[in-house]
């Protein structure tokens, strides 16, 4: 029979090595929360909020420093009659136009039973439906869009909201709009008109350096380990590893709790240095895994082609090769093949998701430049991906191998 009993060692409160724990203070980012606060005084002054971008890498603290700061604003805000501030959130990675944000927006704003149909208005009638929501309210209103790079181009909404006021389409709200995007290029992507108004004030967040990343892991540590869990230099290493690779808060916080459940998992008392290059071995591999299976379907498929390649001769390969087995495996699947150079542009995606290893060759005196690759992670991980993509036939010598490691 199974039994359960609480852990004594290494954990102590496990969720605060979670993402979405908020940390009581923040660590390390002293000028932007500066300029936060600057971009911020027109509210706690009743004036007409200042619209404000934040961009910067995944993991370096903007929806946590967000967070913290504008709790700090709400609570002050208190002690002045005459300013209500309401603060929504949105996290838009699943939503891909401004379309979409506005619904979603307009049934954030409105109760359970009032909810509108994500499809089938038209554009304006759900900007003037938002409105409505927004005049309602009244007050100070900050919308913050987070991962709002996932609108790409359809970025009108951006615009919309700073705009409304001026536009008279609200009369006792003000809006403030903040966007924050992991994205540098979505940045620069944005029309010139929002970038007039969305970027009034824009924050970048740096990715963290070592000594950083691990004061923020030892504010962590302290209360979501027991004292002693960790070998000396744990959290160095745990830092460090970070800093090279990402320079991101989530995958130093990623690393000290996988560590510490290999630790758990093998009935040790105390995370070591092993337990955290195997952690960051497994979050690499699956990040690949998650990075495979989230290809497009010719992805996949080029993903295959190479795979196929690979069982049956010795790496690496032109493009030349690839094509022809990615042609075949795409008609047996029924989908109609890409060109050669479409094709192309998947295996240079494969490499730069490091899915692949990409080499430049020259070819001789005669000029012209050609690219090979080879797989830079395991066939084995490979093959086990593969035989979960939907509506691809593999093919045989494929097939014999993904049963063969099942
Ligand atoms: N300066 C910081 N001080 C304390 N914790 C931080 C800091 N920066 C990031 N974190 C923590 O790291 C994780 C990732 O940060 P997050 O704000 O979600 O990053 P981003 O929004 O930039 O992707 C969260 O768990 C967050 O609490
Ligand atoms: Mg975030």
């Amino acid at each position: 029979m199974a039994t359960f009993t609480r852990d004594t060692h290494i954990f102590q409160d496990e969720d605060m090595l979670r993402d979405d724990y908020q940390p009581e203070t923040i660590t390390a980012r002293e000028s932007e929360l500066d300029a936060y606060q600057t971009a911020l005084q027109p509210v706690i002054n009743g004036a007409q909020p200042r619209n404000i971008f934040l961009y910067g890498k995944t993991g370096v603290g903007k929806t946590a420093v967000s967070r913290y700061i504008l709790e700090q604003l709400q609570q002050d805000t208190q002690q002045y009659d005459d300013v209500t501030l309401s603060v929504f959130w949105l996290n838009c990675t699943n939503l891909s136009s401004s379309y979409q944000v506005a619904v979603n927006l307009v049934n954030t704003l409105r109760p359970n039973d009032e909810q509108i149909s994500t499809t089938g208005y038209p554009q304006q009638r759900v900007f003037d439906l938002l409105y409505t929501e927004l005049d309602a309210i009244g007050g100070t209103i900050l919308i913050v869009l987070d991962e709002i790079d996932h609108i790409g181009t359809d970025d009108e909404i951006l615009y919309e909201i700073p705009r409304a006021r001026s536009n008279d389409y609200l009369t006792t709200t003000k809006p403030g709009v903040i966007g924050i995007s992991n994205d540098f290029s979505f940045r620069d992507n944005l029309s010139p008109k929002v970038k007039d108004t969305l970027c009034e004030e824009e924050i970048h967040f740096s990715p963290y350096t070592a000594p950083e990343l691990e004061a923020i892991l030892e504010r962590r540590a302290e209360g979501a380990l027991y004292e002693d869990a960790t070998e000396s230099g744990v959290l160095s290493l745990c830092a460090a590893l970070a800093a090279q690779d990402s320079g991101s808060a989530r995958q130093t916080l990623d690393l000290l709790y996988q560590a510490g459940e290999l630790a758990r998992a093998a009935d040790r008392t105390q995370i070591t240095e092993d337990d955290v290059y195997a952690a960051r071995n497994k979050l690499e591999r699956s990040q690949i895994e998650q990075g495979m299976r989230e290809l497009t379907r010719h992805g996949h498929l080029s993903l295959v082609a190479v795979l196929q390649l690979a069982l049956d001769s010795n790496a690496p390969f032109r493009v030349r090769d690839i094509y022809p087995a990615y042609r075949t495996i795409a008609e047996q699947s029924e989908i109609d093949p890409l060109v050669r150079r479409r094709m192309h542009d998947h295996l240079a995606d494969l490499a730069m998701l490091g899915i692949l290893d990409r080499q430049s060759r020259n070819e001789g005196r005669s000029g012209g430049q050609y690219y090979e690759y080879e797989f830079a992670v395991d066939l084995d991980l490979v093959a086990t991906v593969v035989t979960d993509f939907d509506g691809i036939t593999l093919p045989q010598r494929v097939r014999n191998v993904t049963q063969s490691v099942e």
